[in-house]
């Protein structure tokens, strides 16, 4: 028997999806479709769909049950006062507004916020923040803090850097910042948490200094999780009492509910400021809904009820960053260089380091997401020059990723271990033949996040030399 292996899922399957392996030819001929834009490609042609942990958990038997006690009507609907209360309890603020995803919740918050020019600090800002800020000519700033890129297996490389956050506040002052965002867990630099002794720091600082202190919560149970498994005085805590005490810390939230709401869609922001409560809903009715159902139905909200409170089990908590470590571990025994410590919702692959003939501007993280679609019908993410590479807005200059990596995501309570070791043992057949991958330009793009939809072409690497 092997020792510490890994705990068998808390649950069992109630209902199955077929999933199919297309032949090798049929893979070629979709990327080729696909203008090798992985996103482009169908999900019934994908095997195993790493792409993303948002909006792909497998619902328990009590979200399909409250899914059918929806009340779908328009305004103060019996679901929206369950959703808003549960809300409440977690995240300990008075005013809750529902919106149909992340990224809704943002540009709600940052169009009542942001004003030209100003900057908006976070750990580091995923893209459609980013994007989110720029679209309201805002200026987004990353303080990771100096562990974040280090090779060492730290526990807390997700917090902010305070010692920088301190000195951009003293050099810019504080009026020239709109809002501080705390993503948890962090997910453009590897889903790794943030500490609870940093939360307090940075609301410290932010409240000293009258910043507005926001969270961006996507994964805020996973992050829990780490608080209490590697910061000693919350190891006799529970999920719900460090969440609770993380949130007391900030004077808002934005949340998309695809991934630790355990739901298929949805998000909310939720915050104690009356005047800013209004302004928003004001805004929401205009662009999303009326306040209380915010672009979602009754039994979306239903589902997030349950979700949200389903998703503080600790078992199921436990399995699922150890189900993360076990992919982690067997990618990493296959031959490719990985983020380590794993975070919580993700394995991310240094591509940069796997292929190092595949310069940052022949993007060799999407070598390497092709590959895995060519190898094993498996969809996974490039996170790197082709997702925040570009053109300098203000220099002009072309600029490219700190990191080029290949995030696998896992959806949550969707694929088994074997699943996982087939996607290793493709990994395996990719190192073998490395050195053969090429890579890529882009053919066409949008001006913000290129990466969903732009098209994309094979490049010949020695005739590229030649041309520089
Ligand atoms: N914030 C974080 C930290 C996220 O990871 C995401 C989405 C969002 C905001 C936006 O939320 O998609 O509901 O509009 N992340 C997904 C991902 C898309 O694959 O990591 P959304």
């Amino acid at each position: 028997m092997k020792k510490n292996r890994q705990p068998a899922e808390p649950y069992r399957v109630k209902s199955i999806e077929p999933i199919r392996l297309l032949s090798r030819e049929e893979r070629e001929k979709r990327l080729v479709g696909a203008n090798y834009n992985i996103f482009k490609i169908d999900a019934a042609d994908i095997y195993i769909d790493l792409l993303t942990d948002s909006g792909t958990p497998a619902m328990s038997a009590r979200q399909w049950g409250a899914l059918m006690q929806g009340d779908e009507s328009y305004a103060g609907a019996v679901s929206f006062r369950r959703f808003e209360k549960t809300v409440q309890d977690i995240f300990r603020k008075k005013k809750v507004i529902p919106c149909h995803q992340g990224r809704s919740a943002e540009n709600l918050v940052f169009s009542t916020i942001i004003k030209k020019g100003q900057y908006v600090v976070n750990n580091t800002h995923f893209d459609t923040t980013r994007a989110n800020t720029l679209h309201k000519e805002g200026i987004p700033i990353d303080l990771p803090c100096p562990a974040a890129y280090s090779q060492d297996p730290l526990p807390f490389k997700g917090d902010m850097d305070i010692v920088r956050l301190e000195q951009f506040v003293h050099k810019h002052g504080a009026e020239k910042i709109a809002m501080v965002i705390m993503t948890v867990t962090n997910n453009s630099i590897g889903g790794q948490p943030v500490s609870l002794t940093n939360i307090h720091e940075v609301s410290q600082l932010c409240r000293r200094n009258h910043i507005l202190f926001f969270f961006d919560c996507a994964r805020y149970a996973e992050n829990c999780y780490f608080i209490k498994r590697d910061e000693p005085r919350y190891s006799d805590k529970s999920i719900r009492e460090i969440a609770a005490e993380m949130f007391d810390a900030c004077d808002g939230v934005m949340m998309s509910a695809k991934k630790d709401g355990l739901a298929n869609i949805g998000g909310f922001i939720a915050l104690n400021d009356d005047d800013l409560y209004c302004r928003i809903a004001d805004l929401m009715i205009i662009v999303e809904g009326f306040p209380t159902y915010g672009g979602l139905a009754g039994r979306d909200m239903e589902v997030l009820a349950v979700g949200l409170e389903e998703v503080m089990d600790f078992a199921y908590l436990d399995f699922r960053v150890k189900q993360v470590a076990y992919l982690g571990e067997q990618i990493k025994q296959a031959g490719m260089p990985i983020i380590e410590p794993t975070g919580g919702h993700a394995v991310f692959i240094d591509a940069g380091l796997l292929l190092p003939h595949i310069p940052a501007d022949r993007f060799p993280g999407q070598a390497l997401t092709v590959e895995f679609y060519r190898e094993g019908g498996i969809r996974t993410a490039e996170i790197g020059s082709l997702m925040f590479g570009g053109i300098d807005p203000v220099t002009g200059e072309k600029v490219t990723a700190k990191h080029e990596l290949v995030r696998m995501a896992l959806p949550r309570r969707v694929y088994s271990n074997s699943h996982y070791d087939y996607v290793a043992e493709t990994g395996e057949r990719i190192v073998a033949k490395k050195e053969s991958l090429i890579g890529y330009k882009i053919t066409r793009q949008a001006s913000l996040l290129r990466h969903f939809t732009c098209d994309l072409a094979p490049v010949n690497l020695e005739r590229v030399k030649v041309e520089k």
